[in-house]
């Protein structure tokens, strides 16, 4: 783990304040509507945010299907699709509660075509039009996190996918311990429904405090079976 060198800016405390006590999708939706236009030129910039990468990073790491769809859960303003579009994945969906943030991320282009195929609105706490079996990857940063999304909804996601399918979800550390993601994973494993399960403990902002756990994230990796 690296150490912090400076105290982070009070606007990315105020920030994270507010998002943190967001709790659940109405709350969620009405936070993200007054957030979309200035997520990524101030919270994203200010905070030195690299969770989006991590994630990228980690789930390449063992992913050859360039051509094959890939969901990106909570997808926000896209920064996760821009990442994957630069190290060549072509089919890209996102699916977020917030029309605002995914305005943003349809106007996301790489190499002047968009970088997301489909952008779906929807609450991911309850079943969504998620096709059955569609993806072949499956990556989310920030969206499993306080008052947004607990294990359950990776039942949906298991769903969406292929058998095989590789999945890196980035899961808040915090949060990761509060809901028990480690047993909830685990136990999905002795039940047959994934397989090959680790976890990364990588960190959310670039100069991460090794004391806090909100600055962390454990990346669930495994395969859908
Ligand atoms: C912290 S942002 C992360 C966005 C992006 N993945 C990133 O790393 O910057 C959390 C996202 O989760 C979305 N979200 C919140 N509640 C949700 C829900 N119930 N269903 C689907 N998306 C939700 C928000 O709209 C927001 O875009």
């Amino acid at each position: 783990m690296t150490e912090q060198t400076e105290p982070r800016s009070r606007a990315t405390e105020l920030a994270l304040e507010k998002a943190y006590a967001a709790k659940g999708p109405k709350a969620n939706r009405e936070l993200y509507a007054s957030w979309a236009k200035t997520y990524e030129s101030g919270f994203i910039v200010d905070s030195g945010y690299v969770y989006h990468q991590e994630v990228v990073k980690v789930f390449c790491d063992g992913f050859a299907q360039k051509g094959q769809p890939v969901l990106d859960v909570g997808c926000g303003t896209g920064v996760i699709g821009g990442e994957l579009a630069k190290l060549g994945m072509s089919v890209i969906d996102g699916i977020d509660i917030s029309p605002e943030m995914l305005a943003e991320a349809a106007a996301k282009n790489h190499n002047g075509r968009p970088v997301y195929r489909q952008l779906m609105e929807a609450d991911l706490t309850i079943p969504t039009d998620l096709a059955d079996s569609a993806y072949a990857g499956v990556v989310s940063s920030g969206a499993f996190t306080h008052g947004i999304l607990g294990p359950e909804t990776i039942l949906e996601l298991l769903r969406a996918a292929k058998p095989g399918a590789r999945f890196a979800l980035g899961i808040n550390s915090a949060h990761f311990e509060e809901f028990g993601f480690g047993n909830w994973l685990g136990q999905q494993q002795s039940d047959g429904h994934i397989e090959e399960l680790k976890f990364r403990l990588r960190p959310i902002y670039g100069e991460a405090d090794e004391a806090d756990p909100n600055q962390w994230s454990r990346i669930a990796v495994f395969a859908a079976t």
